[in-house]
C-alpha cells in the first residue's frame, strides 16, 4: 500500500489531499477549517482531517507531495525584479520577507508543523494542474489544457495523459498570462483579485463587449494558438504591487470602479468584453490542443478552467467529443493534482475504477458527521429540534421547498472545491420569482445581480437546458430551453440598475435563468449523491419540476460551513427558514434570538 499527501499553500486558498495506491481519499481546503477565506497559511487542519479520514499518522504516509516548485517562482521574482529595476523595489521588499521566512523553508515547515521525516517531493505547478485534471477524470487518453494567473514561469501549458503517464508539450509562460488579464480587469471593476473573476463573469451578461476591440488593439494579442502577448504599459504587477498601470485608467475613461459603490455601464461592458476575449482565446487554445494532440477528450484544470461560460462555449463549439473539468481547478486542486503526479508517476499505481461518472467520487472528499454528532451538538446547545425518520426526510425537505421556503441543506462530506454540490448548500424553489432576490440580499447578503445555479437530475437536464451531458460539477453553462424562456420586456436602464433586470421573469425557472438565458448547471446523479438526489426526485414529484435552486451554505465573505457548529451560525444569523442536518430538522421560528449585531464585520468583503 502507497499512500501520498498532497500540500498546496503559502499562495491562496491552502488545501491537503490525500490518495493511496491512486485512489483518492480525501481532500479539503484550510479556509474550512480556520474560517479564514481562501486561508493560505501551512494547511495543517486540512492534513490532520485526511490524516484522520484514513486512519494513518503523518509517518505512515510514503511521502509528502508539495504543487509547487518554490525555487522556480523565486528565480522568476528575481528576474522580473532585475527586469524592471529600480522600478520595482516597493514591490520587491514587501514580498521577500514571507520568501525568507516560509516559502523557500517549505520542508523544514513540512517536518516539524507533521513530526514527518519521510521523502518530500516538489511538482511543477503545471503537472500538479494537469495531473489534477487527467487522473481522476474518466478518460483512458485525452488532451490537456491548464490555464491561471501564474505558477512558477508558467501561466498556461498543454499536453496529453494517457493511462498513467501525464505529458507537458508546451507553457505559456510570464508575464503573459490570460488569468493576469482577467484578473486586472476584475480589479478594474472593482472587485477582488482571485476571487471576484466569478463576479466579472456574472456580469458579463448585462454588457456589450464594446471594448473588446480596444483591449485587442492595445492591451493584449490572442495568438494562433491561443496563448496571449500582454502590453506590459497596461499592466502594475512587474513593477509595483497593482494590477494596473495608470495607462489603463486612462484607456477605459477613468479611475477604477471603488468596490461597493454602483456597478456602471462601464463595468457591464468591461467584463463583456474580456469575456468575450477569454472565450476566444480559449477555443482558439481547445483547436490547437486539439490539432496537436489528435485526441478526443479534453480535460482542464488551472483557475481559468472555472470560467464555466467559456467551458460551455468550448463543448458546443470546440472540436472535441467531451470536456472534464477538475473542479478544484484552482489552486487548492493543486493538492490533489501534486499527490496523484507522485502516485502515477513515481509509484507507478494503477488509476481506480470510475465511480458514476469518473474517478472524483462527485468531489465529496471532505468530512462528514455522524448523526451521532449532529445529535450530541443539538442537545448540548439546547436548540430545539425534530429528527425525521429516513424515509420521511427527503419528502419533508422537498415539500418545504415546493411551500417557498428556502432551506439550509447539510448532509454527507464536504465538497472540495469552490462549488457546493448538495452536500453543504442553501436550496431554494427555481420557480419562484423572488428566490433570487430573497436568496441574495436576505440570506447570502451579497450583490442582487448574481444568478443562482440548478440543480438538475442528471436524466432531466435537456428537459431544461440546451446540454445533452452530465456537468456534475457546476462548470458548465448553457442556454435555458427556448420553450421556457419569456421574451424581455425591458432593457438596462441607463443608470445602470441591475435590479429591473433581475427582477423581471426571464423563464418559467427564473431564479436559475441568467438575463442572457443561460443557466450554470449542476446535474445530480443517484451514483455520488443518492440523498440529494432523492430530495429533487421529491420535489419533482410535488411540482413536476426536476430543478431546485442551489447555493453555497455561507454568507457573503465566510467560507463554506464545514461543521454543524457552523451550519447553524450561517441559519441562524441569516433568514433562512429551516435547516436540515443529517436527519435533524430544524425551523428558525424555534430558535433562541441570536444577540450579535456586527456579525458581518466578522468577515472581510469578497
Ligand atoms: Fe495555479
Amino acid at each position: 500500500m502507497t499512500t501520498t499527501l498532497g500540500i498546496s499553500c503559502f499562495y491562496h486558498d491552502a488545501a491537503a489531499a490525500l490518495v493511496r495506491d491512486g485512489e483518492i481519499i480525501a481532500a479539503a481546503q484550510e479556509e474550512r477549517f480556520t474560517r479564514h477565506k481562501f486561508d493560505p497559511s501551512f494547511p495543517i487542519n486540512a492534513i490532520r482531517y485526511c490524516l484522520e479520514e484514513a486512519e494513518i499518522q503523518a509517518s505512515d504516509l510514503d511521502n509528502v507531495a508539495f504543487y509547487d516548485k518554490p525555487i522556480l517562482t523565486f528565480d522568476r521574482l528575481v528576474n522580473s525584479y532585475f527586469a524592471v529595476a529600480p522600478n520595482g523595489v516597493r514591490s520587491w521588499l514587501t514580498s521577500m520577507p514571507l520568501w525568507i521566512s516560509q516559502k523557500l523553508h517549505i520542508p523544514e515547515i513540512i517536518r516539524s508543523s507533521m513530526h514527518y521525516d519521510g521523502q518530500i517531493i516538489f511538482t511543477p505547478h503545471h503537472i500538479a494542474h494537469a495531473a489534477s485534471a487527467f487522473y481522476p477524470s474518466p478518460y483512458d487518453e485525452a488532451a490537456i489544457l491548464t490555464i491561471d494567473g501564474v505558477g512558477e514561469w508558467a501561466t498556461g501549458s498543454y499536453g496529453w495523459g494517457n493511462a498513467t503517464e501525464v505529458r507537458i508539450l508546451r507553457e505559456m509562460h510570464f508575464p503573459d498570462s490570460l488569468g493576469l488579464l482577467y484578473s486586472a480587469v476584475t480589479y478594474f471593476c472593482g472587485f477582488k483579485v482571485n476571487s471576484g473573476e466569478y463576479k466579472l463573469m456574472g456580469l458579463a451578461p448585462y454588457g456589450e463587449p464594446r471594448y473588446l476591440d480596444l483591449i485587442k488593439k492595445r492591451v493584449a494579442k490572442i495568438r494562433a494558438d491561443g496563448s496571449v502577448t500582454l502590453n506590459l504599459e497596461y499592466f502594475g504587477f512587474l513593477d509595483r504591487l497593482e494590477m494596473i498601470s495608470p495607462q489603463f485608467e486612462q484607456l477605459f475613461e477613468g479611475k477604477r470602479r471603488l468596490p461597493e459603490s454602483r456597478i456602471t455601464r462601464r463595468e457591464m461592458d468591461l467584463a463583456a468584453s474580456i469575456q468575450a476575449f477569454t472565450e476566444e482565446a480559449m477555443l482558439k487554445m481547445a483547436n490547437w490542443v486539439h490539432k496537436e494532440t489528435g485526441k478526443k477528450y479534453l480535460c482542464m484544470a488551472g483557475g481559468v478552467a472555472l470560467n464555466c461560460v467559456a467551458n460551455g462555449r468550448i463543448l458546443r463549439e470546440g472540436p472535441f467529443e467531451d470536456i472534464w473539468i477538475q473542479p478544484a481547478a484552482g489552486d487548492a486542486g493543486g493538492a490533489l493534482g501534486a499527490a496523484l503526479a507522485v502516485q502515477f508517476g513515481l509509484c507507478k499505481k494503477t488509476r481506480s475504477p470510475t465511480v458514476g461518472l469518473d474517478r472524483m467520487k462527485g468531489s465529496y472528499l471532505g468530512p462528514a458527521f455522524s448523526e451521532q454528532e449532529v445529535e450530541a451538538f443539538l442537545k448540548n446547545m439546547g436548540y430545539p429540534y425534530k429528527l425525521l425518520a429516513v424515509d420521511e426526510r427527503a419528502r419533508t425537505v422537498a415539500e418545504t421547498l415546493a411551500d417557498g421556503r428556502i432551506v439550509g441543506f447539510f448532509s454527507g462530506r464536504m465538497e472540495y472545491g469552490p462549488r457546493a454540490l448538495g452536500s453543504r448548500s442553501i436550496l431554494g424553489d427555481p420557480r419562484r420569482e423572488d428566490t433570487q432576490r430573497v436568496m441574495n440580499l436576505k440570506i447570502k447578503y451579497r450583490e442582487s445581480f448574481r444568478p443562482f445555479a440548478p440543480a438538475v437530475l442528471g436524466e432531466n437536464v435537456s428537459d431544461y437546458f440546451e446540454l445533452d451531458r452530465p456537468s456534475p460539477y457546476m462548470l458548465l453553462v448553457a442556454p435555458v430551453k427556448k420553450s421556457r424562456c419569456l421574451p424581455r420586456r425591458t432593457e438596462i436602464p441607463e443608470n445602470g440598475d441591475l435590479l429591473v433586470a433581475v427582477n423581471q421573469k426571464r423563464s418559467d425557472i427564473p431564479s436559475v435563468t441568467h438575463w442572457d438565458y443561460s443557466a450554470r448547471i449542476q446535474t445530480v446523479h443517484k451514483e455520488t449523491n443518492p440523498f440529494y438526489y432523492e430530495v429533487i426526485r421529491q420535489f419533482k414529484e410535488l411540482t413536476g419540476y426536476a430543478v431546485l435552486v442551489n447555493t453555497s451554505f455561507n454568507v457573503r465573505g465566510e467560507p463554506i460551513v464545514c461543521t454543524p457548529e457552523d451550519a447553524y451560525r450561517c441559519f441562524s444569523r441569516s433568514e433562512m427558514d429551516y435547516l436540515y442536518l443529517e436527519g435533524y430538522w430544524l425551523d428558525k421560528k424555534d430558535q433562541p434570538k441570536i444577540k450579535e449585531d456586527n456579525w458581518r464585520d466578522e468577515f472581510a468583503l469578497d
